[in-house]
């Protein structure tokens, strides 16, 4: 749905993006999380075909946004960093005044605008003049504007700077809810920010993604831990079973003579790798690969 393929961007001598590519499945949600500077909203505003890029392409719902900008523009909503909103129009009116220009049908703007109002908890300021709300409030009627005509793609630029501590969990919930629907990215500062809203946490430094999303924690269901470790093979295998939550240890195939590969079966929902750490380090074994068997439909649990 969104395919971003050797990115870049230059303004002048500065390179605001560097050979960035990523991919946002239909139905996803993303985040771009990085401090200042480091790209994001200069990602965002290409992908709105707000700029062009200097380098590589940007694939919106299959159009270029180079190329085919007009498509691009009719799929996405975007909500930018610094919220341009229409300051003396009143709430609903200025939702319905971007229904209309973003074509939404006349029967159906009434319904779109109360919808977004509900779910950007807006009940109650419809009839404030916008430039008289907080700025936790104008917020939320950027994102309104960005929801209100149904876009495939939501581009959301810092969506949660300026709320309350009271609103961030609600526009938390409210983008998580939009998965399914909508493929959605939003930048932050903060990891922590992006993890509690979704799984694809993209980290941008200096226009490059340092790591691609880290994987979920998870603890062993069926499966177990795989370990290859060098060492004394009784000792070690005396020492792991002797953990509290394994079961038992497995022989995983042929070590080569020093190194032992080990399936290592645990309790369910007992991830007892930091134990394994521990324990190899006391006895000077070496452990130079550990990981969680996903899944495997033999393992019993
Ligand atoms: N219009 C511009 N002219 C010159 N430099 C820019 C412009 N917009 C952004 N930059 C530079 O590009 C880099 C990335 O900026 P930006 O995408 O806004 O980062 P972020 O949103 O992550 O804070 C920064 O070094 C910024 O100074
Ligand atoms: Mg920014």
């Amino acid at each position: 749905m969104i395919a971003v393929d050797q990115l870049g961007k230059r303004y002048g001598r500065i390179a605001a993006l560097d050979g960035l590519s990523f991919e946002i499945k239909k139905g996803g949600v993303a985040a771009l999380v990085g401090g200042n500077g480091a790209g994001k909203s200069t990602v965002l505003r290409i992908l709105s075909t707000l700029t062009a890029p200097t380098d590589g392409d940007a694939v919106v719902c299959g159009y270029d946004v180079v190329q085919d900008a007009l498509d691009v523009r009719r799929r996405i909503g975007y909500l930018a960093e610094n919220t341009p909103l229409y300051g003396d129009q009143r709430v609903v009116d200025f939702l319905r005044f971007r229904a209309a220009l973003k074509g939404v049908a006349k029967g159906e703007r009434r319904e779109r605008v109360q919808e977004v109002i509900r779910q950007c908890s807006l009940q109650g300021v419809e009839r404030r003049r916008i430039a008289t709300l907080s700025r936790g409030f104008q917020k939320r009627v950027g994102l309104a504007d960005a929801l209100v005509h149904l876009p495939e793609v939501l581009l959301l630029d810092e969506p949660m700077v300026g709320l309350d501590a009271v609103q961030v969990p609600a526009v938390r919930e409210l983008i998580g809810s939009l998965a399914g629907r909508h493929t959605v990215l939003f930048t932050t500062h903060s990891r922590e920010e992006a993890e509690a809203v979704c799984r694809q946490v993209l980290h941008l430094q200096r226009g490059r993604l340092v790591t691609a999303a880290p994987p979920v924690p998870r603890t062993p269901a069926s499966g177990g831990i795989y370990l290859e470790i060098r060492g004394d093979h009784e000792a070690i295998c005396q020492g792991i079973n002797a953990l509290a939550g394994v079961r038992r240890v497995e022989t995983a195939g042929e070590g080569d003579g020093r190194w032992h590969r080990l399936v290592i079966r645990t309790d369910v929902g007992r991830d007892v790798r930091p134990d394994l750490f521990a324990l190899a380090a006391n006895h000077q074994w070496v452990i130079r690969e550990i990981r969680l068997e996903e899944g495997d439909p033999c393992a019993d649990s």
